[in-house]
């Protein structure tokens, strides 16, 4: 049997930034509110308002960083209302999501807080659509200088001496869109305004992010990279306005009118799926492709700070919640796009599933007040090795098996690995909707002694994990493969995720 892959485990790689596996936490829906926060009075156990099992779900799984207040929300926020006595906190209407009231109980302090429990890093987006520039530069002053200015003041008289870090710093949130309709060429204009008054106090340095574009909107990125990163005098640093350029692209099995259920199990859907999530591969190189013309020297980041599958709504919850359940085809969509951003880790610094908690595709579900682990939550476990690895270039046999769907078509196994201390972790995907795949793995550039699988595997196209059932997706021990003559020989089966660790 000819190799299907050959991987040389003493390859030179960039390595694959633990923020890769980051999440995504907006005031939408029960993500903030019945999902992380619920407050002290709360039967549900809690420290200070914040859910223990969902906590200890995420330290789980190393949970890297936490991106908040949205989304679109984002830039409808104004920060002030969501501080001091919270009985004195304005209530408003989420007029974004769903028309409910916030009652902003769940504001600066609470979200560091947050951070803090879940020992993750904050990455906060401002508000450059509704907010002014005086409020964005005071929010960042408030969390983030030592000094003294009637900003820490505000900050001590609300409880918190010591300010806190924050480094990921968001300029608006799809300012093409919901965050202000804007040109390109306007947004450029107004993140230098506001990214100049975004200060860095003491060591707390500033990273910060310009909005990126929408998918295929190749021009966005070219006007961003144009505006703030290219230096015509050839004298400026190509950071010296923003670190890093967002993106954001949401998997769809129909079109926006008719994305299709989340527990659809026929195979057109599926293929439209995975054939999608194959894409991302091209579009992160055509995106790259731009940077590198403006930005050679690779100084700027890529952050793909909203990512995932978007089906209809579940039926009888508010269309403006987003709730939807999550399957084992889920699952692959998120192990097909960590493959291919572990092959852009050259660029890729941050990527963001929308969203944590209850909203789009999560990780976490809250279900009759039980905690769900969804399968995509097994695929962030079952890689976490993979955080702060090299990555390592996976050389694909050309004949591997291909799907076709609408005339184009995609491989229908998806590889990557990663080396870290002399460790090694080789990820597989068979995204075939029905076949099972023979593998062949050429390990080269080391010996490897000992392997260790693990396989997540459902019995249905839409297996999922719920109140009543918990456990129908979860990761078992794999040991149905061979090692020999440096190969590893194994059967992958249809729709299922492997994970083999060597040593
Ligand atoms: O994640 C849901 C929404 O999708 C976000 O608020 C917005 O940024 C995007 O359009």
């Amino acid at each position: 049997m000819k190799h299907t892959a050959i991987i040389n485990l003493d390859a030179p790689g960039p390595e694959i930034s633990k923020h890769i596996y980051g999440h995504f936490s907006e005031h939408l829906g029960n993500c903030i509110y019945g999902g992380f926060y619920v407050g002290e009075d709360s039967p549900v156990p809690n420290v200070r308002g914040m859910r223990k099992d969902v906590i200890e779900a995420f330290k789980r799984i190393n949970i890297p960083n936490l991106r908040w207040p949205g989304g679109c929300f984002a830039d409808e926020y104004h920060w002030m209302d969501g501080i001091g006595p919270k009985t004195s906190r304005p209530e408003m209407i989420n007029t974004h999501w769903g028309g409910v009231v916030e009652n902003n109980h769940f504001g600066t302090h609470e979200f560091l807080d947050l951070c803090e429990l879940l020992e993750t890093e904050p990455y906060i987006t401002g508000n450059l659509g509704s907010g002014s520039v005086q409020e964005m530069s005071q929010w960042i002053e408030y969390m983030t200088f030592d000094g003294k200015s009637p900003m820490t003041e505000l900050r001590k008289k609300n409880g918190r001496e010591k300010p806190w870090k924050v480094k990921y710093w968001g300029l608006g949130n799809e300012n093409w869109g919901c965050g202000g309709n804007m040109t390109a060429q306007f947004y450029a204009d107004q993140a230098k305004r506001y990214g100049t008054y975004c200060r860095s106090y003491g060591d707390n340095k500033l990273y910060k992010i310009a909005c990126g574009a929408n998918s295929i909107e190749y021009d966005w990125t070219e006007t961003i990279m144009r505006n703030l990163v290219a230096c015509p005098t050839g004298n400026c640093p190509a950071d010296r306005f923003i670190k890093g350029i967002s993106l954001h692209y949401y998997t769809i099995a129909g079109d926006w009118n008719n994305k299709g259920s989340a527990l659809d199990d026929q195979e057109e859907k599926w293929l439209a799926l995975m054939k999608k999530s194959c894409y991302v591969d091209a579009l992160i190189a055509r995106h790259k492709s731009i940077m590198d013309y403006y930005d050679p020297k690779k100084k700027i980041d890529l952050l793909f700070d909203e990512w995932g599958t978007w089906h209809d709504v579940e039926e009888g919850t508010n269309p403006g919640f987003l709730f939807q359940q999550n399957t084992i085809r889920d699952a692959l969509v998120a192990s097909v796009h960590f493959d291919i951003f572990h092959k852009h880790a050259d660029r890729i610094h941050m990527t963001n599933i929308a969203q944590a908690v209850n909203v789009l595709q999560a990780p976490v579900l809250i279900q009759d007040n039980k905690l769900i682990l969804t399968p995509t939550y097994h695929v962030f476990e079952m890689n976490k090795g993979h955080h702060d690895a090299v990555n390592l270039p996976v050389y694909m046999n050309e004949d591997i098996p291909k799907a076709e769907f609408e005339s184009e078509s995609f491989s229908t196994l998806s590889l990557s690995a990663s080396r870290k201390s002399g460790h090694y972790l080789v990820s597989l995907s068979n995204i075939d909707y029905t076949k099972d795949q023979n593998v062949s793995i050429d390990l080269r550039g080391a010996e490897v002694r000992k392997i260790t699988g693990r396989i997540l595997s459902a019995a249905k196209h839409n297996s999922h994990n719920s109140a009543d059932k918990p456990n129908e997706v979860v990761p078992v021990a794999f040991t149905d493969f061979k090692l020999n003559n440096g190969a590893v020989k194994l059967t992958i089966p249809a729709h299922s995720f492997i994970t083999l660790d060597l040593d």
